[in-house]
């Protein structure tokens, strides 16, 4: 169960951007603490050091001193040091936000970081963090690298680059003309890769133009390779997660009861609406990935339900039917259980993943299961759910029916939200999406099997 121990260290690298070639070395992640300071980067009458000077270490708040110092019992001080601890149970939001502020010590100039995460199997890139003030400048985007030039360029190269006049770049792009509007003028983008697999792009932008000078950029690029780090090592978690858990559920049960191709669309939905939502109430991206990544473990508890009542082509009996709503808190102690062998129960965001998998048979008006929670008792993150997962499954073929289409299926929606089960905002989300949605959907066909 919940309450076991911390992940322990992983090894990520990076490509040299500069060479164009290559794989950085590994980088220890600790468990527990992780602290960096930025102060490294000058020398303590504010010089800069030579590049290659600057090192990510662990650091032990209590004595001071970097573990395996080799200045044996000497406490090690650092000239007016600025450590940035980040806490590993703290969002990634948050641990952009602390390197940020640290960062901003030395390079007051870079007003914004963000980072894009890329969807190989859609080729979309999607905005995940940000740390301007209002996240006015670019939230819940996403746009096609494929189409992007020179972002496109730099994920096949793997080369970083700068613009410094932001007003004279490709002003034709929606994303350029939102950063432009919003006051920024230059930017240093660095791709954040790993064993040669490209995840995104870490971006500073500056109020100023031509303010990525060559050894700016050369000191921007360690923190740069931290960022990367750090966000892929908290996606892979989740994904191992979410990979082992699925994993597992093949391997115990051979039923074919939700198949790739729904969880692909009916996660990608989810996301969608997420993003739609956000335009209205703030709902941050990095909470709306954690929504893609985690609804494909809606149903995991469904591999406790008997054969025959799962499998069953005819409507269940009253008996039946209770044994059925059992795998929402059946799939809750199993993900509980792996959470706590993982030792991943503080993880950030995962209520999120216990709540999808718990709640997304609930009702608006409480008539739902196991709990009757109402209205907005029910977590956001499992309204949402619930609506990809009914679209999906309305639009595509069941042994039990034909696939409805588009039309009929939004009305059946609506009819939902109107009856008071479905939570009509969401439903309104996934409308305005529509033609989004009908991408993915073809993106990601039915196959013989459903
Ligand atoms: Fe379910
Ligand atoms: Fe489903």
């Amino acid at each position: 169960m919940c309450g076991g121990g911390r992940p322990g260290t992983d090894s990520v690298g990076g490509s040299d951007v500069r060479s164009g070639t290559g794989t950085m070395p590994g980088a220890l992640l600790p468990s527990v603490l992780l602290c960096i300071s930025i102060s490294l980067l000058q020398t303590s009458n504010g010089q800069r050091k030579k590049p290659g000077a600057e090192r990510m270490k662990t650091w032990d708040p209590a004595t001071r001193r970097v573990p395996g110092d080799p200045s044996k019992g000497a406490t090690t001080v650092f000239s007016q040091p600025k450590w940035v601890a980040i806490e590993d149970d703290t969002t990634l939001s948050h641990k952009l936000h602390s390197i940020h502020a640290a960062l901003r010590e030395r390079f007051r100039f870079v007003q914004h970081i963000s980072v894009a995460l890329y969807d190989a199997d859609t080729d979309d890139l999607k905005t995940f963090l940000d740390t301007s003030a209002n996240h006015a400048a670019l939230h819940a985007y996403h746009a096609k690298l494929s189409q992007s030039g020179s972002l496109e360029r730099m994920r096949q190269t793997r080369q970083s680059r700068v613009i410094h006049d932001l007003k004279e770049y490709d002003r034709v792009k929606p994303h350029t003309q939102r950063l432009v509007n919003a006051g920024y003028r230059s930017s240093f983008t660095y791709p954040i890769v790993l064993n040669d697999e490209f995840f995104g792009f870490v971006f500073f932008n500056s109020f100023r133009v031509h303010a990525f000078y060559p050894h700016v950029c050369a000191q921007l690029e360690p923190i740069a390779r931290l960022i990367g780090m750090i966000v892929v090592f908290e996606l892979r978690m989740v994904r191992n997660l979410v990979g082992v858990t699925r994993t597992t559920q093949q391997i115990v049960s051979r039923r074919h009861y939700e198949t790739g191709a729904h969880l692909d669309r009916m996660s990608r939905y989810a996301w969608l609406i997420s993003s739609e939502l956000s335009k209205t109430r703030f709902l941050s991206d990095e909470y709306a990935e954690h929504i893609f990544l985690f609804a494909p473990l809606h149903d995991v508890g469904k591999i406790a339900i008997p054969d025959e009542i799962l499998l069953k082509s005819t409507a269940l009996t009253l008996e039946e039917f209770e044994i059925m709503k059992t795998h929402t808190t059946k799939g809750l102690e199993m993900v509980d259980n792996m959470l706590g062998e993982l030792g991943l129960c503080e993880m950030p965001f995962i209520e999120v993943l216990r709540n999808i998998v718990i709640a997304h048979h609930e009702a608006v008006d409480g008539s739902g299961y196991p709990r009757g929670l109402r209205g907005e008792e029910i977590p956001l993150e499992a309204r949402i759910v619930t609506i990809a997962d009914i679209f999906d499954a309305l639009t595509s073929r069941r042994a039990y029916k034909p696939a409805w289409s588009i039309e009929r299926s939004v009305q059946r929606l609506r009819d939902l939200a109107d009856a008071g089960k479905l939570d009509a905002a969401c439903v309104d989300a996934l409308v305005k999406a529509l033609p989004q949605i009908i991408a993915v959907k073809e993106r990601f066909p039915e196959s013989q099997f459903g």
